[in-house]
């Protein structure tokens, strides 16, 4: 029986931090996170990875909700201009991938 594409194994790669979601900040948006009194690290791997007690990606699924602006939060980068839905659909994907570096 020939083998329809729907059985192949799914073998894209798996959203990545440092190839698909770092290079979407800005080096000003890693600043003046940075700088922030809660203390956001955008560009780095384990704060942006990290999950509560829970276990789900705490900190990452804040910045999900500051990029949409969802949820009665400010919505982010500030002052604009904002990202794309793709790109916004990107970051959502790298977390429901596992947040791989
Ligand atoms: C993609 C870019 C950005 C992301 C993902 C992001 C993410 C966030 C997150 C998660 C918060 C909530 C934590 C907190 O209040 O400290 C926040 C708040 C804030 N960010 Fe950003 N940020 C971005 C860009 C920027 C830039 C470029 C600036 C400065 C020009 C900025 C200024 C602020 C300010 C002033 C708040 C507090 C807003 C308020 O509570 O009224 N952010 N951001």
């Amino acid at each position: 029986m020939p083998t329809l594409p729907t059985d192949l194994p799914n073998t894209a790669p798996p959203v990545s931090f440092e190839t698909d979601i770092l290079p979407l900040f800005r080096p000003m948006d890693i600043q003046c996170m940075r700088g922030r009194p809660t203390g956001v690290f955008l560009a780095d791997y384990a704060y942006m990875s990290a999950k509560n007690e829970g276990g789900s990606f705490a900190h990452t699924n804040d910045v999900l909700a500051h990029l949409r602006g969802t949820g009665g939060v400010p919505r982010m980068p500030f002052g604009g201009p904002y990202w794309s839905d793709e790109s916004i659909a990107l970051f959502q994907s790298w977390i429901e991938g596992g947040c791989k570096p």
